[in-house]
């Protein structure tokens, strides 16, 4: 794959180059992830948001058809913001299974951010990873179709929505999004 990606690897210098922007590759690198730091993207007026966006997915479509081992592409994560009220980076996109679930835990000014993620499609959603019912973890709980099913009393709950089936209540849900940085919570 070597010469296919420093093939590609220029293509995509060539397609950054009229934004003064570039991409490192990273020594985190696997035969099926490329790990990646992009350089230049945020700090270009041309390049704002979407713009910025679109150039990446344009340049992760090229190195994965020249190299369609690759499974993902990770992003290096910006640096990372302190304090409460802030996007945290989670994970690649793809690192959040469909049809399961990705714990992430993450400590905040001394509290302890238990939180699940998944996937339908390229929807992400977050909740606390904390069943409505007596408050106990579901990360251990079945996936299926959705809906996640609680290990202790068998409570279902939608993972779309956050609704419980079979009782008034919820899941605590938490704004995601998807970037540069692969997706992101808000807390
Ligand atoms: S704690 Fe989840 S169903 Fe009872």
């Amino acid at each position: 794959m070597d010469t296919r990606l420093a093939t590609a690897l220029s293509e995509v210098r060539a397609l950054l180059l009229p934004y003064q922007a570039d991409v490192e590759l990273l020594p985190e690198s696997t035969t099926d992830m490329l790990a990646v730091r992009w350089q230049g993207l945020n700090e270009n007026e041309q390049l704002r948001d979407l713009a910025a966006l679109k150039l990446v997915k344009q340049a992760e479509t090229l190195l994965i058809n020249t190299c369609p081992e690759l499974q993902q592409i990770w992003h290096y994560p910006q640096a990372i913001p302190t304090g409460k009220g802030a996007w945290y980076a989670v994970a690649p996109i793809l690192h959040i299974p469909r049809n399961g679930m990705h714990l992430f835990e993450i400590k905040i000014e001394n509290k302890l951010y238990s939180l699940l993620f998944s996937r339908l499609g390229m929807k992400v959603t977050c909740f606390n990873n904390q069943c409505s019912h007596l408050e106990m973890p579901l990360d251990h709980g079945k996936v299926s179709h959705g809906t996640i099913t609680c290990p202790f009393h068998g409570y279902q709950f939608c993972l779309e929505t956050g609704n419980c089936f079979n009782a008034p209540g919820m899941l605590v849900p938490h704004a995601v999004r998807v970037g540069l940085q692969g997706v992101e919570v808000f807390l």
